[in-house]
């Protein structure tokens, strides 16, 4: 079926090189691209474990994708990657270490990830004259003015304090032994470095700040999934937590503040930023929903009510506990303290508003991971039975 962009161009198909296509966002981007478009996806990783429904022999799709497992290195030889780039109409590099815990335990490859791997990528877009969408960050924007304010400060209800603006608000990094703003300013170093390849060699670019998409497959379940010792992002921390009926850990109380917004709408504006490049290029946007801004606290309290709700629990079986930064991450830990996006940007050029509310998205996330991970908490739990009485895991459910 022939498809149009926003001014009524028919939609040609495109050959998408995705770079670290194979995580959270790569995959729910590549199940969009293959059932839902003719566009064909490149894809480069590390892993394809989030994608291998994807790469299924003999599926509709099947001829449209390609799975490539590179390495994306600034200091290894790039004849891997240097002529998928060169045989794609679009390279989008999501490819990135992206999880907190790490930039206190692996600072030097956060630096690295971000900033200096995704050099090469650039240098092949320019050389061959390719299309880039780079997936920078909302942790960009730091701290937010209003943080260095007396919290009982007038000024902290003025929105101008802390809505990030992409071409205003001012990018407020803590000390250099605060290892969060590695990642923060690797991400800006190499949003930096584009916009200027741009200006002397007219690359053509989009630059995307996600705030918060949450959705499922995002990192993984501490010892079913992925490493028991491993931290994931908060979503996944709250999600293992209330499978093991574990008490879910609020980092110095839970009382920074996110903007959530759902995987799937997230992925509906990178779409139109793909098909719509005469409104896209050569700008960077904000993609978040700022109605679902909430305290962490906040988050871990309504994560409880609808787990009890879907599992058919009291939610007063699952509970909080306040842990210090240092205990959960080390020391070196600091905090963005409110990430509000201001949406002006995308809603005027691309007109994407998301709409999911918070409750229904967790809702969503909570019967995936219920059933991804049910029988792999019941045989942990099973095994552990005889030094636990009392058991009763989704008793409710079943
Ligand atoms: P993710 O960790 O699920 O995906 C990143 C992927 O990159 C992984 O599959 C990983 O294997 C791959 N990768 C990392 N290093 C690689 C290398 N050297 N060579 C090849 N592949 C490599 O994270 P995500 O949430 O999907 O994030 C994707 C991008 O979006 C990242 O750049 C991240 O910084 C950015 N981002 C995401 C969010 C969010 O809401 N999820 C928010 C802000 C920024
Ligand atoms: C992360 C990363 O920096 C980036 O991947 C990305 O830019 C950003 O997410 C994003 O998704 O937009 P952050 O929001 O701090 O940043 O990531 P989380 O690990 O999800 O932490 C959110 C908050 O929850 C933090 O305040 C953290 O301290 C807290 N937290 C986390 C808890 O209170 N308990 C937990 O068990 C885990």
């Amino acid at each position: 079926m022939e498809r149009f962009n926003l001014d009524g161009e028919k939609i040609k198909p495109l050959t998408i090189c995705l770079i670290g296509g194979g995580g959270f966002i790569g995959s729910h981007l590549c199940e969009k691209l293959l059932y839902k478009t003719q566009h064909t996806a490149i894809i480069i990783d590390i892993s394809s474990t989030k994608i291998k429904h994807l790469l299924r022999p003999y599926s509709c799709w099947f001829g449209r994708v390609q799975f490539h497992e590179i390495n994306v290195k600034r200091d290894t030889l790039h004849r891997h990657l240097e002529p998928l780039i060169a045989a794609s109409d679009l390279v989008i590099n999501l490819a990135a270490i992206c999880t907190p815990a790490n930039y206190n335990t692996r600072p030097l490859d956060t630096i690295k990830s971000n900033s200096v791997d995704a050099i090469p990528v650039v240098e092949f877009c320019i050389k061959y004259k390719k299309r880039l969408i780079h997936f920078s960050s909302c942790e960009v924007y730091g701290k937010t003015i209003g943080s260095f304010l007396p919290k009982d400060h007038a000024l902290q209800n003025v929105s101008e304090l802390y809505l990030l603006k992409e071409y205003d608000s001012p990018c407020i990094f803590g000390s250099i032994d605060k290892q969060r703003w590695t990642y923060a300013c690797a991400k800006q170093m190499i949003e930096r470095l584009i916009y200027a390849q741009s200006a002397l060699h007219s690359l053509e670019f989009t630059i995307v700040r996600p705030f918060n998409w949450i959705g499922p497959r995002m990192d993984f379940i501490r010892g079913i999934d992925g490493p028991r010792e491993a931290v994931p992002r908060v979503l996944a921390c709250f999600t293992g937590n209330l499978l093991r009926g574990k008490p879910l850990k609020l980092v110095d109380g839970g009382q920074s503040q996110r903007s959530f917004c759902y995987i799937k709408e997230a992925i509906e504006a990178v779409l139109l930023i793909i098909e719509n490049p005469a409104r896209a290029n050569g700008k960077i946007f904000n993609v978040g929903n700022p109605e679902n801004d909430v305290t962490i606290k906040q988050l871990a309290e309504l994560m409880i009510e609808v787990y009890a709700d879907v599992t058919k629990q009291p939610a007063s079986k699952f509970t909080t506990i306040d842990v210090s930064s240092n205990n959960f991450y080390g020391p070196g830990y600091d905090d963005s303290d409110k990430r509000i996006p201001d949406m002006t940007i995308i809603n005027r050029e691309l007109g994407w508003k998301p709409a999911m509310r918070l409750r229904t998205i967790l809702k969503l996330c909570l019967d995936h991971a219920i059933n991804e991970y049910k029988s792999a908490i019941k045989n942990e739990c099973d095994s552990l039975l005889e030094f636990h009485t009392g058991y009763e895991y989704f008793s409710g459910s079943e």
